[in-house]
């Protein structure tokens, strides 16, 4: 059942959870307990998080860096983010970047520590700048406005604010156009016709210091060549940095990206082997040009979430028409926008029947209940499902919980964390009065 058509050899390789199986009853489990009865304690929709496969993702991540030397893999807390994930995060000795006063207020608030956390953003408020400069983390600066005030921001600090660039480094990353973010019009980073002068001008600063640069060259990557193109841009970079300014950079990030299966033709790369491709590739790109080598941080958020991550639905009304069959469940593009948005392909389970009878086994299309007609979670699905079903949809472990919303007025779903057969809430299911709890009547509709 674990879709196992090659070595798997991490857990971003595999469709499910690495602890999912079926059990005496024909039930999916996850964490070692039977989906049926979390549904029955939880309720439907619910988000199950398996705790293992994200430990076992970090470990990989470990593994690939553990000949680099000075390395700090992060977790980029955009994947998913609550305080059990920060908490979680923290345990497993990773850094973390944050994108928004929000996730960074859900770090601190969980304890993370400051020194590991980097703030990223294209549009950082003034505010947000503040709060990162308050708590002492580390800024990934994007622009030159931002570097401007930034600049206005720290001067009459006491200390110096430690900084990263991010560059367009020009790399096209093989895949869906909204989420490439390496290319010339990107709107992430500073041209690299612009970087002398960003380093001009902070070498002129007091209180800024630049640790190195940042790229991210795009999300669910299949390709290491990317990957690897995008290290000899920095690797020419930091070389003409020392050569024009004297000037040796400590640090280098790298960036996140790499993708994660979402369906059985989906080849992501171990995350052991990308990890470890990208940091021999950073020691033979800098020790060639005669470079000190840098830290080396890199941030995958999907590969380290993704496929810890199943959405259970309860399947309601069933329709069949000529040439398609619909099986509509409770939830839909508001837990789960990544096939509307992206035309994201996902695999479904009844997770009630794990096994179905051969010959009741036909296509459904697995369509949410928002009012769109592109609401649809997985296209024509292989399998025995009848009305009140518990449908698993796998791999939403990324880009679900974050990117979700209150579409048609409807509540999020409950997280649960699961591991070693226990289960506990992580993110409480919204309630119809949440729903109402912002919204103001004013006075002359009173
Ligand atoms: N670092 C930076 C600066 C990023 O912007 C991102 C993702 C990451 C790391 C992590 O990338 P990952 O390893 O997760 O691919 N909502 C889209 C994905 C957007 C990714 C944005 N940036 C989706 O659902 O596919």
């Amino acid at each position: 059942m674990t879709a196992e058509k090659t070595k798997i050899e991490s857990p971003n390789q595999n469709i499910m959870p690495v602890t999912a199986t079926i059990n005496e009853h024909n039930h999916l489990t996850v964490g070692g307990i039977d989906v049926v009865d979390l549904v029955q304690e939880f309720g439907s929709p619910l988000w199950i998080v398996c705790e293992e496969t994200i430990r076992q993702s970090a470990e990989a991540v470990k593994l690939g860096l553990s000949n680099y030397g000075q390395a700090l893999p992060c977790y980029a807390g955009k994947a998913f983010l609550c305080l059990a994930l920060v908490k979680l995060i923290a345990d497993l000795d990773f850094g973390l970047d944050v994108v928004s006063e929000g996730e960074l207020f859900t770090a601190l608030k969980a304890g993370f520590p400051a020194e590991k956390i980097f703030l990223h953003g294209n549009n950082k408020s003034e505010r947000e700048l503040k709060m990162a400069l308050n708590a002492s983390i580390k800024i990934v600066v994007d622009n030159e406005s931002e570097l401007a005030t930034l600049i206005a921001l720290a001067k009459p600090l006491r200390r110096k604010v430690e900084i990263l660039l991010r560059i367009i480094p020009g790399i096209e990353l093989d895949t869906h156009d909204h989420i490439k973010t390496g290319h010339d019009k990107s709107k992430f980073g500073i041209p690299l016709d612009q970087l002398d002068a960003a380093i001009e001008l902070i070498a002129s600063q007091k209180n800024v210091e630049l640790l190195g640069l940042h790229a991210h060259i795009g999300s669910q990557g299949m390709e290491l060549d990317p990957f690897l193109e995008s290290v000899d841009v920095f690797a020419d970079l930091y070389a003409n940095l020392k050569d024009k300014y004297n000037l040796t950079l400590p640090h280098l990030d790298v960036g996140g990206g790499l993708g994660i299966a979402y369906i059985a033709d989906d080849r992501p790369l171990a995350l052991q082997s990308w990890a470890r491709a990208l940091s021999v590739k950073v020691k033979e790109a800098f020790s060639s040009r005669n470079l000190p080598i840098p830290e080396l941080s890199i941030e995958p958020g999907r590969a380290i979430v993704g496929t810890s991550g199943v959405t259970i639905y309860q399947s309601g009304h069933l329709k069949e028409l000529p040439g398609i069959n619909y099986l509509a469940v409770d939830g839909g593009m508001a837990d789960n926008p990544r096939p509307i948005t992206y035309q994201a392909k996902y695999t479904a389970a009844v997770a009630n029947r794990m096994v179905g009878e051969s010959d009741k086994i036909k296509p459904w299309s697995i369509v949410g209940r928002y009012c769109e007609s592109g609401d649809i979670i997985v296209e024509e699905a292989e399998l025995d499902a009848r009305k009140g079903d518990l449908i698993a949809v796998f791999a939403t472990g990324a880009y679900n919980y974050s990117m979700s919303s209150n579409y048609n007025r409807t509540a999020r779903p409950a997280c649960v964390l699961v591991k070693n057969g226990r289960a506990e809430i992580i993110v409480e299911r919204e309630t119809l009065k949440d729903l109402v709890s912002h919204d103001r009547i004013p006075s002359w509709l009173t």
